[in-house]
């Protein structure tokens, strides 16, 4: 057993193929924004798919021997100089390959086929037109119909490769879908995969199970098992230990572990004082008394708040919180003996290299921080049981394994707490008034039956105070602030647009029930520009 120290991390299990006994799809990826939407379609249709960087593709396809190949869109154009192509083994290897957009254009030029610039580019909505039978189509197009489609390419196909035909055309690209039934090879100009093109999760699952021949086999039940043996084998007779957010990942994760090597886990949950109203108490119900999971439960307020007195910085606060966060947790590891393994939450958008066409370091916008940031100081090897999860797939294997709904619907909740929805100094009086008027704030949601529509709502107090009028008095009191937002993957997300009623008798709420707030406004800010968060 090694207890921790502040040395080095072990990599977790770089190709972990939990879902190593079934069949595969590999998506090649030049980097468009939607990529990630393909692996939600195929999955959804009960099958495995990974994302793979075009300039990793070649290695990939070895290693995973998939049943099927994607193609993704992308920001280039295959007449530019040294344009990303597909990796020529994917293409003559005998397996269906679907391009899409990009994918369908360097696809049709590497097999002896031509694009040229198109005449006008075409963004958004467009119409197509079917016009010849493809299995693709089956039960869902008919020839002659007239189809919605999200167009967003300036190139287009002029001259289709050898056994390909056309089967559908557009104003702006009269060679819009090309089929090669023989080699299985399809490929159109326009984005199936996302909910813009109506009828385009019907295309993919015609391709993936009856052309590809996927059964569809990949659910949560065949995860879940698949996913314990695995933890058993990597962990042994080892002891593992699992920071516990208050989130639904790490809570997962903790329960799907704890069901394959019972008590050789143990939770640690640090309360920094910044958690919502009431979250340390069900989080320790949950575990300590629902699942019988070891549990520690340090309160660790003292020690926070008194380091972030007098600090007004966001990017301060967030690494006053993350140094700290690993102190605690490093000194409970020791109390209990150590630990071989630290099991983390990671999900699978965190673990998808985007290909990026810009070049150098992309910009920090905030220093996110997690227990994630634990292993760079820590001599443990990672368990990350989730790695090849969704948020929604995490959520089905959290029911899945009996997490109680109202837990695993949960918003998503920063690391750094309500450190970060109070711009400013932080003290207990604001932390007080903040986690009120957010108890009311989701209260009034979740009444409305929104809490699942909307992607993540929270009350912001503002660092200011305003006059007001209550009875016959003046007052002068802090201001809330209201955030709600919907959005896929929290990378972008539109502000929620509630109905006036709703807002104005949610503030009138707050104002009553909330000591210390005379004011509430509604940010209706999108990201970008803005961000989820206020800090
Ligand atoms: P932003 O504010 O960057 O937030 O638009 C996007 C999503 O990330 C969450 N968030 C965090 N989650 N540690 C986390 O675990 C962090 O430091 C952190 N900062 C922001 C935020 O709540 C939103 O869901």
């Amino acid at each position: 057993m090694t207890a921790p120290s502040k040395t080095s991390v072990s990599p977790a299990d770089p190709s972990p193929h939990v879902a190593a006994a079934h069949d595969k799809i590999l998506i090649v990826d030049f980097g468009s924004q939607v990529t990630q939407l393909i692996a939600r379609r195929v999955r959804e249709e009960g099958v495995y798919s990974e994302i793979v960087p075009f300039n990793k593709a070649e290695a990939a396809f070895a290693e995973m021997k998939p049943k099927a190949v994607i193609l993704s869109g992308g920001p280039a154009s295959v007449l530019d100089d040294n344009a990303p192509s597909a990796p020529l083994s994917i293409l003559t290897a005998g397996v269906p390959v679907l391009g899409i957009c990009y994918g369908e254009q360097t696809m049709a030029q590497q097999l002896g086929g031509t694009v040229e610039a198109g005449h006008h580019r075409e963004f958004g909505r467009a119409a197509i037109e079917i016009t010849d039978t493809c299995a693709l189509f089956d039960g869902v197009w008919e020839v002659g119909g007239k189809y919605d489609v999200w167009m967003s390419h300036g190139d287009r196909v002029t001259k289709m490769p050898d056994g390909f035909r056309a089967v559908a055309k557009a104003p702006g690209s009269p060679i819009s879908i090309i089929a090669d039934d023989i080699r299985k090879f399809y490929a159109m100009q326009f984005h199936p995969e996302v909910a813009h093109t109506p009828d385009g999760a019907k295309l993919i699952r015609n391709f993936v199970r009856n052309i590809a021949g996927f059964a569809g086999d990949w659910t949560m039940r065949a995860f879940r098992e698949e996913a314990i043996e695995k933890i058993r084998a990597q962990v042994g007779k080892g002891k593992v230990i699992c920071g516990l957010s208050g989130g639904v990942d790490s809570a997962v994760a903790a329960v799907l572990i704890h069901e394959a090597i019972g008590d050789q886990l143990t939770c640690v949950f640090v309360d920094h004082g910044m958690l919502r109203k009431d979250e340390a108490k069900t989080v320790v119900d949950l575990f300590r008394h629902h699942y019988n999971i070891p549990l520690v439960h340090v309160d660790a307020s003292k020690t926070f708040l008194g380091e972030l007195e007098g600090v007004t910085d966001p990017e301060v606060k967030r690494k006053t919180i993350g140094r700290l966060f690993i102190d605690v947790f490093d000194a409970e590891a020791k109390k209990i003996g150590g630990a071989d393994f630290l099991a983390q939450g990671t999900l699978y958008p965190d673990v998808i290299e985007s290909v990026s066409f810009t070049g150098g370091p992309s910009v920090t916008i905030k220093s996110h921080h997690n227990v994630g940031g634990l292993p760079a100081r820590m001599n443990m090897k990672l368990v990350e049981p989730l790695r090849e999860l969704f948020k929604d797939e995490v959520r089905d294997l959290g029911r899945e394994l009996g997490l109680p709904d109202i837990f695993v619907g949960r918003h998503p909740f920063p690391g750094p707490g309500l450190a970060i929805r109070c711009p400013g100094e932080i003290t207990r009086e604001k932390l007080d008034i903040l986690r009120e008027a957010d108890a009311v704030y989701i209260d009034q949601i979740r009444k409305a039956d929104l809490y699942d529509t909307i992607w993540q709502a929270f009350a912001v107090l503002l660092p200011v105070k305003t006059v007001g009028v209550m009875g016959d008095g003046r007052t002068y009191e802090y201001v809330v602030g209201l955030r709600a937002v919907t959005s896929t993957d929290g990378m972008t997300a539109d502000f929620y647009a509630f109905d006036m009623k709703f807002l104005g008798e949610t503030a009138t709420r707050i104002i009553n029930e909330v000591k210390g707030v005379n004011r509430v406004v509604y940010d209706i800010t999108s990201k970008p520009p803005g961000t989820i968060e206020w800090e």
